[in-house]
């Protein structure tokens, strides 16, 4: 080739270029190797179990029940329900797995007790057999005996005791997890409204606030898209025809909806306000009783009416 004057510079730029590509594609390289080391580290889910279950297991356990539509899980999920992050650590697996089971109400000191006894998985992780080692052990469950209420917001869930194990392991994992700092501590404007809606009867007086503000006009529909998201529902009912929990909203008002008994009833205003108020008053067939918490001490009348505007909107 010949080189006219000046032309020669261009292969040299190339190889220049060339070059530097070259040490990039190393640099990637080596760090794409140290990602695959265990560094930092942070525990796996495959790595920890509670008893014979395992943490992944109880992650899609945590998945399949759709928790976060109501808790906050290492940042992620609702704001309706305590962050879960640390609760392993705080409560412990005994009193864990006293509430799981029957989470519409807290455990009693008795329950914890029952299950420190009679639960060698328990005792074992828990490296104590009696309450008061237990309660020095994890001091969030003798401050959540004392905190005791009668009902909570917290549906009861059809968990199976294989499921309650899995759910254990997954936060004993999460416990485990170097969050970096996570929770912070939490500044949540509303809490209060937030915990009222979760313990109505020990904050009756939150409520003047709450009817104040809703006292501004506002749409409705977008009124009760917001309850709605704010209590929960979402964690069980989908606005497409998705089964979930609970039954999909998308086309139910002003369908006939059959029901256990074999009879059918009209979804309307009155029908959809009492499944909201007493849902165990009639069950859609095909679903379980029980299930869904009664929101007849959490929302008032105004409030109901715009759930169920919001629902008539999805039609
Ligand atoms: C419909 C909303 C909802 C869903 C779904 C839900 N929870 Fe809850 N949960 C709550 C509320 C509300 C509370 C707080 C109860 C209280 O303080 O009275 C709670 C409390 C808890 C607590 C105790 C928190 C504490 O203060 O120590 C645990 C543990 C828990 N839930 C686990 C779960 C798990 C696991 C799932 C899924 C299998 C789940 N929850 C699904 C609403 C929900
Ligand atoms: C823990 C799960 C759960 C939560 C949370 C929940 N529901 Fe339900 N809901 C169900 C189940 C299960 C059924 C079906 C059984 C029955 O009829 O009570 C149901 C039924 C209903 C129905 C009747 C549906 C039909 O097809 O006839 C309405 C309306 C309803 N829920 C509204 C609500 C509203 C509004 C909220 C929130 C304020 C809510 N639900 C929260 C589980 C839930």
């Amino acid at each position: 080739m010949s080189c006219p004057d000046g032309s020669c510079k261009e292969p040299g730029k190339r190889q220049r270029a060339l070059i530097a590509f070259g040490l990039m594609m190393i640099i990637f390289i080596v760090l794409s190797g140290f990602s695959f080391l265990n560094s930092r580290g942070q525990v796996v889910p495959g790595d920890i179990s509670f008893g014979s279950h395992m943490a992944d297991e109880g992650k899609h356990v945590f998945q399949a029940y759709n928790c976060m539509g109501c808790h906050t899980m290492v940042g992620n999920g609702a704001y309706l329900a305590p962050d879960l992050t640390k609760e392993y650590k705080a409560a412990g697996p005994a009193w864990l797995a006293a509430f799981l089971p029957s989470a519409g109400t807290w455990p009693t000191e008795a329950a914890i007790k029952v299950q420190l006894l009679n639960n060698d998985d328990i005792a074992e992780d828990a490296g104590v057999d009696n309450i008061e080692d237990y309660y020095k052990k994890y001091p969030g469950a003798k401050e959540r005996v004392q905190r005791r209420v009668g009902t909570t917001l917290m549906p009861n869930l059809p968990l199976s005791s294989e499921e309650v194990g899995q759910l254990i392991a997954y936060l004993k994992y999460t416990s485990a997890m170097n969050t970096e700092g996570w929770p912070p501590e939490t500044k949540i404007p509303d809490l209060n409204k937030r915990l009222s809606l979760a313990h109505p009867v020990a904050s009756a007086a939150a409520a003047g606030a709450n009817q104040a503000q809703a006292a501004e006009p506002v749409d409705p529909i977008e009124l009760g898209h917001q309850l709605a998201t704010d209590n929960g529902c979402f964690a069980c009912h989908a606005t497409d025809n998705k089964k979930m929990t609970g039954p999909s909203w998308g086309k139910l008002y002003g369908s006939q909806v059959k029901l256990t008994t074999g009879s059918t009833v009209a979804a309307d205003d009155a029908y959809l306000t009492e499944s909201i108020l007493q849902p165990n008053a009639k069950i859609v067939d095909g679903y379980q009783t029980g299930l869904m918490p009664a929101y007849d001490k959490l929302l008032s009348k105004d409030e109901v009416k715009a759930i169920v505007e919001y629902i008539h909107s999805l039609e």
